[in-house]
């Protein structure tokens, strides 16, 4: 039984850091693990233009714990009313990495996102041309449709259309949690769609929200599937096919904000992410492609270089940290906090 491996040092596709204390908070636990992040847009107010996102990257950088190296790549948060010549401005001068597609009302912060493509028409014709990727939360925000329908009904009414409209447009599938997407995704031959895939989606199913009880630390969105989604989505992650790749959707909130009685969607997964999805990949006998998974397809598919240095991760039994404490005493509880994990990740500076 391998005891132990080395990749080289991944990347986290899908990344909410938040912003001021939370983000001093969050951040350590990504830079530990990750050398670069595709960090998400969704602030109050959003990232909406150049000058924020910029500013934004200078707070992540400026909260980097010291001597760390950490690489946050920024998103803009697309609205209706969004500039061409602004997301074109942003990724010439290397600030926007992608443009963040959220239907408006699909999840946390979402309400000023996009109510229709044709009113973002233009600003997809141009990213097209740039090569610039479009990050989609595939979920359809029609209330007559049933929670657990949202991304397959997103797919067919929204997605389809989409990538005909602009055929050589790049787009990754945000966090994908059904059968259907993990196959549309797999049979697209052209290589200009992928996928992330999250830690939750991979290792639980539906039932883990209602165990014994209401589990809001369970409650994301898009929502925890049926096993049979589940399984296909363990195939297509450790297939080794490129389309797929680490995106933690790491989605940290106080613990009042989700023991309530609207509680948020967003589980906190950063501090034991890589060992989370390395247990997956260990279950599935298919350790060889988990390098692929996490540190490989994400970065070619942005066209970024390979990262320098590795990860080491041991067959070691610890418990998830349940909560971490915020500066104002308050907490954000982990994912699987207080359970078993089968792997540990090396800590560099006492491996
Ligand atoms: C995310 C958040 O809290 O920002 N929540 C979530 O459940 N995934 C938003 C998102 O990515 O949908
Ligand atoms: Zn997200």
């Amino acid at each position: 039984m391998v005891q132990s491996i080395t990749l080289r040092r991944p990347d986290d596709m899908h990344l909410h850091l938040r912003d001021d204390a939370m983000l001093r908070t969050v951040l350590p636990y990504s830079v530990r693990q990750f050398a670069r992040a595709i960090v998400m847009p969704n602030l109050k107010p959003p990232v909406t233009t150049v000058a924020a996102a910029r500013a934004y990257r200078e707070r992540i950088l400026q909260a980097l714990p010291a001597g760390s190296a950490f690489e946050p790549l920024m998103t803009c948060y697309l609205c209706d009313g969004t500039d061409a010549a602004e997301i074109e401005a942003g990724f010439k001068e290397r600030v926007f990495t992608a443009v963040k597609l959220y239907p408006a009302g699909a999840t946390t912060h979402s309400e000023y996102g996009v109510t229709g493509i044709d009113r973002i028409a233009r600003v997809l014709d141009v990213m097209q041309e740039l090569g610039m990727p479009l990050l989609i939360h595939g979920e359809s925000t029609d209330p007559s449709v049933d929670v657990f329908d949202r991304e397959a009904v997103f797919l067919d009414h929204t997605l389809k259309p989409l990538l005909d409209t602009f055929p050589a447009l790049k787009v990754v599938l945000e966090h994908i949690t059904t059968e259907q997407a993990a196959n549309f995704v797999a049979a697209d031959t052209s290589g200009r769609l992928a996928a992330t895939i999250t830690p939750q989606h991979l290792l639980f199913n539906r039932n883990a929200m209602f165990t014994g009880g209401l589990r809001p630390h369970y409650y994301c969105l898009p929502v925890l599937k049926r096993e049979q989604h589940r399984l296909a989505l363990r195939r297509v992650a450790t297939s080794g096919s490129r389309a797929f790749f680490l995106g933690t959707d790491s989605a940290p909130h106080e613990r009042g904000t989700k023991e309530a009685a609207c509680g948020c969607a967003g589980i906190f997964s950063a501090p034991t992410a890589l060992e989370a999805y390395l247990t997956v990949f260990d279950e599935e006998g298919a350790l060889e492609h988990f390098e692929a998974f996490a540190s490989e397809n994400g970065r070619r598919f942005y066209g970024l270089p390979p990262n320098e240095g590795t990860v080491t991760l041991t067959r070691e039994r610890i418990n998830a940290p349940r909560s971490i404490a915020l500066e104002n005493g308050k907490s954000i509880e982990t994912f699987m906090g207080g359970d078993e994990l089968r792997w540990r990740l090396v800590d560099p500076s006492n491996a």
